[in-house]
């Protein structure tokens, strides 16, 4: 199926800048690049599913312009990069992406490059960028996407090399997307975070909270769902609180009544407001995926403290209890991290005391970054790297015991996958979603791709599951 575009909500004040869009596809039209001659787009995406979801908007935005995606950096006009701050790793991965397009700036001077996203929400980046990579020729803000056209036209008309940092926290309404699969879709239905845990970039990265109103996000369900959509994740740093008309559980009980067969998922949650509603919701709505993803990120409510997560292992273990209570055989997932300021070897039993008792079916776990500008990268005690490695692969260790267990607790079941695409590792398979977690694959006719097929679950091991499709 060809994706098209979807259309996500009006703003006014965008209206304009999108002209710039139709300014770009005139100077390719005039250059006789259009049809099979299109120029090229390639974005590169770090970072978490609100970048993904980001980065379709920027896709949106390319095709405005007049550009037809290319599947390699190599052949395109105009390359992208949308970049991710949450660890000193996702920078360094980023500059040594952006370093290493140099050379296709050298082969072909008329490439333009830009860069967005959260490490240039950062003024000190931004600087870096703009004195030590001349061959950027932009770089916007996280608040700053429905610019790019503008940037664009600047760039391709011998403008001067432009660096915003807007901080305009809005919500991207009006801005096309155009979705990576058609079936598996994202949406955004929150941006920003108020949370301030002191170990966190993204408050001073993303804004404050701010919520799209609900007619918005049904109006887009209802077009990934007419587009194909079969599983529709909804987006925000903190879904929990979203407050667009609406409360999560109401706007997800909304979503469901939409006429179609498919699923609905939600990241991510904050403990310390995961409401009741929102548990029932998930309880009584078939359409609800039964995976809650509930970070806890330690087991110590001193370091809790520290964190500032507002929510005590005790208080945690109440939500998770309510969880399994109300919807039986739920999969629950956390994030956690390890090695933050002052964290001694009773506050990290604590974290694998509640990895036990919390009985996740998946742990993603970090080791603590400091993050310039947040309060823990001045707090005392940080951990040495020896320490934190050391504990990492301690809890790496008990967290493949817990899901292998809770993994085989799906061996001889049959699930309903959605297929999703040809597997990575072995071309006679395809990869599904059907267990909240694992990715499934089987053996079956590309045909089926982007339909729900039932699945024999023959073998489970700690990252994906094997079976055989039923007929
Ligand atoms: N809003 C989400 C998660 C955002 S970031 C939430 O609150 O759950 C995803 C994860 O990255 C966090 O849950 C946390 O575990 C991790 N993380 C954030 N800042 C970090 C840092 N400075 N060092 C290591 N891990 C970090
Ligand atoms: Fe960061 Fe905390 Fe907000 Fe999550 S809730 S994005 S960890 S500040
Ligand atoms: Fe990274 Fe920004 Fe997401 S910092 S994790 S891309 S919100």
């Amino acid at each position: 199926m060809r994706n098209s575009l979807i259309s996500t909500g009006i703003d006014e004040s965008t209206a304009p800048l999108l002209e710039y869009a139709e300014s770009v596809a005139a100077l390719h039209r005039a250059a006789g690049k259009t049809g099979d001659n299109a120029p090229g787009f390639f974005i590169q995406t770090f970072g978490c599913q609100q970048n993904e979801a980001d980065s379709e908007k920027l896709a949106g935005l390319c095709v405005l312009m007049g550009y037809a995606r290319v599947a390699r950096p190599e052949e395109a006009d105009l390359i992208l990069v949308n970049t991710c701050a949450i660890r000193e790793h996702a920078e360094k991965k980023a500059l040594s992406i952006i370093g290493q397009y140099k050379h296709l700036k050298d082969a072909n001077p008329s490439v333009v490059i830009g860069v967005g996203g959260c490490m240039v929400t950062q003024e000190l980046r931004v600087s870096k960028l703009k004195n030590s990579y001349p061959y950027v020729s932009f770089t916007f803000d996280t608040g700053a996407m429905q610019y790019v056209p503008k940037l664009v036209y600047n760039a391709l008309s011998g403008g001067k090399r432009s660096f915003i940092l807007t901080e305009e926290w809005n919500l991207n309404e009006g801005l096309p997307s155009l979705p990576e699969s058609p079936h598996s879709a994202w949406l955004s239905i929150m941006y920003g975070c108020n949370n301030f845990c002191s170990y966190c970039i993204v408050p001073y990265v993303r804004g404050r909270e701010r919520s799209r109103p609900v007619q918005a996000v049904i109006e887009e369900a209802r077009q990934l769902i007419a587009n194909g959509a079969k599983d529709i994740t909804l987006l925000g740093q903190n879904v929990n609180s979203y407050d667009g008309g609406t409360d999560i559980a109401g706007l997800m009980r909304r979503i469901c009544a939409l006429e179609g067969d498919f699923r609905l998922r939600f990241m991510t949650s904050h403990p310390k407001d995961a409401s009741d509603r929102l548990i029932e919701a998930m309880a009584e709505e078939e359409k609800i995926v039964k995976h809650f993803h509930l970070p806890v990120q330690s087991g110590s409510d001193r370091i809790l403290k520290a964190m500032n997560r507002r929510y005590t292992f005790d208080s945690y273990m109440d939500r998770i209890r309510k969880l399994r209570e109300t919807v039986p055989d739920v999969s629950v997932t956390s994030d956690i991290i390890v090695g933050f300021p002052g964290e001694t070897e009773e506050d990290f039993e604590a974290t694998l005391r509640v990895m036990r008792e919390a009985d996740y079916d998946m742990v993603y776990s970090f080791i603590y970054s400091p993050r310039n500008g947040t309060p823990a990268a001045r707090m005392e005690g940080q951990v040495p790297r020896e320490v934190s490695s050391e504990r990492m692969s301690r809890l790496l260790s008990l967290e493949a015991e817990i899901s292998d267990r809770r993994n085989s607790r799906f061996e001889g079941r049959t699930l309903r996958v959605l297929a999703d695409g040809i597997s990575k590792n072995d071309p006679d398979m395809l990869t599904g979603k059907g267990d909240p977690v694992r990715p499934i694959h089987f053996k079956a006719d590309p045909s089926v791709i982007g339909r729900f097929v039932n699945v024999k679950i023959k073998k489970t091991s700690t990252f994906s599951f094997e079976g055989e499709k039923e007929e």
